[in-house]
């Protein structure tokens, strides 16, 4: 168990298509229980390996509230088969630092993935449960949710945080 570093954006490697699963062995178990320590850490409500530098399709989230138990869903080579409705609700992205934006989504997604023992799984979710899985799963494909909004503000973002990582980087004296 271990918490692994998460990419950033414009990491080039967040922008791959990530390959299937094709063999659930135990480097999949440890990088699945990496992901959890990782988005928990965070802390995060969802995650994909990509996200950790690893170009699986492997998703998970915990949507579950402050006081309640924790509810880990992991999910590999996640699909969506089925999606109805729209939702415009505001997200924001480990992997996108310092920046919330409304994203336009469907509102019901049905899912079809393999659990982590590698049973075949099928999951209804509307509302945020549908939002993270369109969420994580455009991740797989390579996209941000800033891909989801306009040009313009994504460009005026592009320009902040070449600012913010300007001053990162300066030395501090
Ligand atoms: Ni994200």
């Amino acid at each position: 168990m271990a918490v692994r570093k998460i990419l950033t954006y414009p990491d080039s490697v967040l922008r791959e298509r990530a390959e299937p699963v094709t063999n659930i062995d135990g480097k999949i178990q440890q990088l699945i229980d990496d992901m959890a320590d990782t988005m928990y850490h965070a802390p995060g409500i969802g995650l994909a390996s990509n996200q950790v530098g690893e170009p699986c399709r492997i998703i998970m989230f915990d949507i579950s509230g402050k006081d309640e138990p924790n509810d880990l869903v992991v999910l590999i080579n996640p699909e969506i088969i089925e999606a109805n409705g729209v939702v415009v609700n505001e997200e924001g992205c480990l992997s996108v630092i310092d920046y919330r934006a409304d994203v336009k989504r469907a509102e019901c997604v049905t899912v079809k993935g393999l659990d982590r023992e590698g049973n075949p799984v099928t999951l209804k979710r509307e509302g945020l449960g549908a939002i993270v899985l369109q969420h994580e799963i455009d991740h797989l494909n390579g996209i941000l949710f800033i891909d989801h909004i306009s040009k313009l503000r994504r460009e005026l973002y592009k320009r902040r945080l070449k600012k913010l990582l300007k001053q990162k980087e300066a030395p501090k004296l």
